[in-house]
């Protein structure tokens, strides 16, 4: 068959990388994709929110399946204009994505089905907002609605900060459209892990617990990236806490948004923080995470491939989906200054070498390009050095060993990606 994977970061790479396993599999295309994907897929020069531009071509090159990788498609209706081209495509409706597009929905959602998640207010006037945030006090959390690339939650230990998040998202529009609304919300204390599930709408199958990196210095500390590495499976999640999971969250959220006729396929991501009192939801995701693929997909003994057309055929609860024994863990090499402003086209030396001489990691390309025969760096996140190895001590060794092969000008990436996980075990 013929596959179409939309985006081209690191969790594209690795989507790619997977799919390419399957015997079912003769062909690749990837939009827009990267210099690595470019490797294993043919890649086309469509932008991921270029709807119109991937029926078109999905109609003309006969794609059999197309895996949506990042959520603006997904929440532009994607899915429904494939649906409705009689296109096969994995990934959830936009009436379905809204779990992820609007916090205020996603919240409105738990709170109606009980489902765990922080004490919150919605407000769309700013003046509304701050009185809440007065009388609540601080440590409190302030959401815009909306997309924002990840940005569009602060944390804020004082009021003073609270309230000026308030006037940035609601007043100054720093995210447009998408902070028209806020949500203010109880800050939780706890651990993050990312718990994501296959569901055909009916049936749950949750993959291994994972856990991100999400501030860009060493100890949780600096702004917020898109994620500076992964592992899994994550130990903070217990076999009692993935029930917890299971039966409190993933499970009636599935139940949940059939009831609201906006019918769950695809990946359900959920964002936790494992408090004293169990998981919370901090967010839904729509999709895979990046950079949670990553390891995840190192992991997955069982073919995707076969996974997904299990959850486009509704056949989810005759399939299982089988791991790895071991650990993975994903070093992501960002540009210097990410994730602020960054240069791009630096020219990076040692992929071969960190591929080549150690065995069981693969580098994933996330921001690269190629430019006169050689691979650059063209974004933020720049690569994601992967291993999978018989423990998460090995493969955190593995990982290090083949991001010291590799250089770039301005190169930095955490030096304590799966220390939590090492912490836990002593
Ligand atoms: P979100 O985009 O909602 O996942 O938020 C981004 C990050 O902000 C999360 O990964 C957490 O680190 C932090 N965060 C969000 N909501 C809360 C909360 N209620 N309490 C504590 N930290 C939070
Ligand atoms: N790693 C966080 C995300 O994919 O949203």
């Amino acid at each position: 068959m013929k596959v179409l994977v939309v985006g081209g970061g690191g969790r594209e790479h690795a989507l790619v990388w997977k799919i390419a396993q399957s015997p079912r599999v003769k062909e690749i295309f990837c939009a827009p994709g990267n210099a690595g994907i470019a490797s294993l897929a043919r890649c086309v020069p469509i932008g991921a929110e270029d709807v119109r531009g991937l029926v078109e071509f999905a109609r003309r090159e006969k794609i059999d399946l197309t895996v949506v990788g990042p959520e603006a498609p997904l929440t532009l209706g994607i899915v429904d204009e494939f649906s409705a081209a009689g296109l096969a495509i994995f990934g959830p409706s936009a009436r379905a994505a809204a779990i992820e597009g609007s916090k205020v929905f996603a919240k409105q959602l738990m709170a109606k089905y009980g489902i765990p998640t922080a004490g919150f207010a919605v407000f769309d006037d700013h003046a509304a907002a701050r009185r809440y945030i007065s009388e609540k006090g601080a440590p409190i959390v302030v959401k815009a609605d909306g997309l924002a690339a990840g940005k569009g939650a602060v944390v804020c230990r004082t009021v003073e900060e609270a309230l000026s998040a308030v006037e940035e998202i609601m007043v100054k529009g720093v995210f447009g459209e998408a902070g028209r609304r806020v949500v203010v919300e109880e800050f939780l204390e706890g651990e993050e892990a990312s718990v994501l599930a296959f569901t055909d709408g009916e049936t749950v199958i949750p993959m291994l617990p994972a856990q991100d990196h999400k501030q860009v210095y060493d100890g949780d500390r600096g702004p917020n990236t898109g994620g500076m590495g992964a592992y899994a499976p994550a130990p903070v999640c217990t076999p009692e806490v993935m029930r917890a999971v299971e039966e409190q969250i993933l499970r009636p959220t599935v139940r949940a948004m059939a009831r609201e006729g906006r019918p769950y396929r695809g990946v359900l991501y959920a964002g936790l923080m494992i408090t004293p009192q169990g998981p919370k939801v901090l967010e839904f995701n729509a999709r895979f995470g990046d950079p949670e693929a990553q390891p995840l997909l190192m992991l997955m003994a069982s073919d995707l491939v076969e996974v997904m057309e299990a959850v486009l055929g509704g056949r989810l609860a005759e399939t299982q989906v089988r791991w790895h024994e071991g650990a993975a863990v994903c070093v992501v090499l960002a540009s210097g200054g990410y994730p602020g402003p960054y240069r791009k086209g630096f020219p990076i030396s040692g992929l071969e070498e960190a591929a080549s001489r150690h065995p069981g990691v693969v580098v994933f390309h996330a921001g690269t390009a190629l430019a006169e025969g050689r691979v650059v760096t063209a974004g933020g996140r720049v690569l994601g050095v992967t291993a999978r190895a018989e423990s998460i001590e090995a493969a955190i060794a593995g990982a290090y060993a083949a991001v010291g092969e590799i250089s770039f000008e301005g190169m930095h990436y955490r030096r304590d990606i799966g220390q939590k996980a090492l912490q836990r075990k002593k």
